[in-house]
């Protein structure tokens, strides 16, 4: 090979690595969720107490969980959010339709062969709890009131969103699908820096 040859294909490889690298890092920003602690600079609990919960929406505005907390009766799949394939329906137990039961499909975890999701509670969000299409002072609002949120206390979301094992299926969601950014237990964090602070929501 002539050397000038030689001179192109090592500046190419050099440009693709240093492409490569610049993606990766902005996943890397765009997967990290912030400590509760870098919030101190604001003064103002109440302020405070909101741009915790924002950072929060992070993860629940995420495909990972407004799939399956979507606006109407059908899941959704995928990092697009396309409506569910085959067709199915929430049902009054969020467990489907008698023919078409989440766990015929949804096994006990993931199966990976078929790229299929699962987990032994999968199933579907009801109605009230959806976060599709809202903003996030939006979804504060419903998550802290106990008519829209299974009856649970703000305190108990901590415990629920930072070790729920279902919540938790969201940052091991298998083959292609992108984790929920950061990790359960800094969602956890978060959700419980909100509590002490007041559990403030966001403008809606
Ligand atoms: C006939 C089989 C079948 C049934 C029944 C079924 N699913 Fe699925 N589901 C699948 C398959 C296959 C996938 C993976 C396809 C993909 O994501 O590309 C999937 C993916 C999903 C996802 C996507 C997860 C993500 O974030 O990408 C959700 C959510 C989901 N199903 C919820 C449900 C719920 C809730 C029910 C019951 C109401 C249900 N499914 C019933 C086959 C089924
Ligand atoms: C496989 C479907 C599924 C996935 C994925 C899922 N959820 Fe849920 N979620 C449910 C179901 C079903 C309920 C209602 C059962 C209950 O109240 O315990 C629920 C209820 C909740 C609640 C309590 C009700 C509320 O709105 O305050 C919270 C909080 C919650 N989920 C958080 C999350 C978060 C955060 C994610 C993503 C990291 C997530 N969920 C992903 C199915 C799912």
């Amino acid at each position: 090979m002539s050397e000038a040859k030689f001179r192109i294909i090592v500046g190419m490889t050099a440009l693709a690595a240093s492409l490569c690298a610049g993606y990766a890092a902005s996943e890397t920003a765009s997967h990290a969720l912030a400590a509760p602690e870098s919030f101190t600079a604001i003064s103002d609990t109440e302020k405070r107490s909101a741009a915790i919960f924002t950072e929060l929406g992070k993860v629940l505005t995420h495909p990972r969980c407004t799939n399956c907390h979507p606006a109407g009766d059908t899941p959704r799949q995928g990092d697009v959010s396309r409506i569910h394939q085959p067709p199915v329906t929430r049902s009054a137990d969020g467990h489907g339709s008698p023919t078409m039961r989440c766990a015929t499909c949804h096994q006990h975890g993931n199966f990976e062969p078929g790229r299929v999701p699962g987990h032994p509670e999968w199933h579907l969000a009801p109605r009230e709890m959806t976060w599709a299409g809202k903003t996030i002072g939006e979804i504060c609002e419903q998550i802290r009131d106990p008519a829209r949120n299974g009856g649970r206390k703000v305190e108990e979301l901590i415990e629920h969103i930072g070790k729920d094992t279902l919540v938790g299926w969201a940052w091991y969601p298998g083959f292609g699908r992108s984790p929920a950014p950061g990790t359960q237990a800094q969602a956890g964090a978060l959700v419980e820096a909100w509590v002490k602070t007041g559990a403030a929501c966001p403008a809606p």
